[in-house]
């Protein structure tokens, strides 16, 4: 059940070149041999501890940056944006190398980021695109409009809408994540691609009137803002009516979202939970779709996309292209950054064993 496409296995491919030809420290005239026995250092700035994903990007990125000989400094923003914004500030005047920045607030980094510029480092926008600067070298991410047509594709599979199946109409509340952060329009452009024709069609109904993105996001994808949202379109719009899907953009809120439905008891016997999806197969969500209570999760396997960023690295601080498969979609207003964008997967109860736990990304005995 191991899926990896034919992208990941040449970011693969590239990676273990790399490592064959002396961990990549071939470049002439490469950063590393002009500075002497001193290893260059990349400074990488993470948004948050408060979620496993960030701290296992953090953990990866470190690891896989050592693999082709370079130090690094790791640094954690939570979730405050002038807290990253020092952070990255501090990177620049130690003098790193290159940097690899997974933004908290995607518009808040423009000054920062021209200092990077004037100091001649690269920089490597990591999952989440920086919007309204120049500055920003290549971006490594995931499809994140896929990884809203697997959420919304999970619900109408699901609810059965497809080819000919029960024509509804079913009751279904729409999530989003932070504004500020510019993947949570690609992730509900993904899932309202596939489910606004049925809303059209009046097969899926959306009781409170929350259909438009600023109605429905999440700031800092927090999961206790998202339960309470969800305690008040129970309480506003489901007083009769039950709910039989929540699309939820990320196991955190997904968490949330099910906290409320289950004060609201939910998981009853005669009052089932709805379909809900996430992202990020975080242990905690993966043990709830075990349980039977999330229904989806949306893994994107952080290890490759770490491997994607240093490769990227690499190649800057070699004088090389990195290697990249998109050109066309990711425009930041600036210009439109280079990317390399992996493949997510949908999971859940019916995959989990085979995509995330034979592939080692979670732990069997995690999940007891
Ligand atoms: C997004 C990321 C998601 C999820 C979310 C909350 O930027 O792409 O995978 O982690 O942040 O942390």
């Amino acid at each position: 059940m191991r899926m990896r496409s034919a992208a990941t296995a040449t970011v693969l491919t590239t990676a273990l070149a790399l490592a064959l030809s002396g961990c990549g420290q071939s470049g002439a005239g490469g950063a590393k041999e002009e500075k002497g026995a001193e290893k260059p250092t990349v400074g990488i700035a993470m948004p948050t501890k408060s979620s496993e994903r960030w701290i296992a990007d953090g953990r990866n990125m470190v690891s896989s940056l050592e693999k082709y000989g370079y130090e690094t400094s790791l640094q954690y923003g939570e979730d405050d944006p002038d807290q990253q914004v020092s952070q990255i500030e501090n990177m620049i005047t130690q003098g790193v190398d290159a940097l690899v920045v997974a933004a908290i607030d995607g518009r808040a980094l423009v000054n920062v980021l021209q200092q990077a510029a004037e100091a001649k480092i690269p920089v490597i926008s990591y999952d989440r695109l920086i919007l309204g600067s120049p500055n920003v070298d290549y971006y490594a991410s995931f499809d994140n409009e896929k990884v809203g047509e697997l959420q919304g594709g999970y619900i109408v599979e699901k609810l059965g809408l497809k080819d000919g199946g029960k024509k509804g109409p079913f009751n279904v509340e729409l999530f989003a994540g932070s504004n500020d952060d510019n993947n949570t329009r690609y992730f509900f452009q993904g899932a309202m691609n596939v489910l606004q024709p049925y809303i059209d069609k009046k097969q899926l109904v959306v009781r409170s009137g929350q259909t438009r993105l600023n109605q429905v996001t999440t700031l800092r994808w927090d999961g206790g803002l998202a339960q309470k949202r969800m305690d008040d379109l129970l309480t506003s719009s489901y007083a009769k009516e039950r709910v039989d899907a929540v699309l939820s953009p990320y196991d955190g809120i997904s968490i949330g979202i099910l906290s409320a439905l289950k004060s609201d008891d939910y998981g009853s016997a005669n009052k089932p939970l709805p379909v809900v999806t996430g992202q990020d197969a975080e242990v905690a969500s993966v043990k709830s779709i075990i349980a039977g209570e999330q229904t989806q999760t949306v893994y994107k396997d952080t290890r490759e996309l770490a491997k994607v960023a240093a490769q990227m690295v690499n190649a800057l601080l070699d004088g090389k292209k990195p290697e990249v498969n998109d050109t066309k979609t990711y425009d930041n207003e600036k210009k439109i950054v280079p990317a390399y964008l992996l493949d997510p997967v949908s999971v859940d109860k019916g995959n989990y064993r085979g995509v995330l736990v034979d592939s080692g990304y979670i732990k069997a005995s995690d999940l007891n």
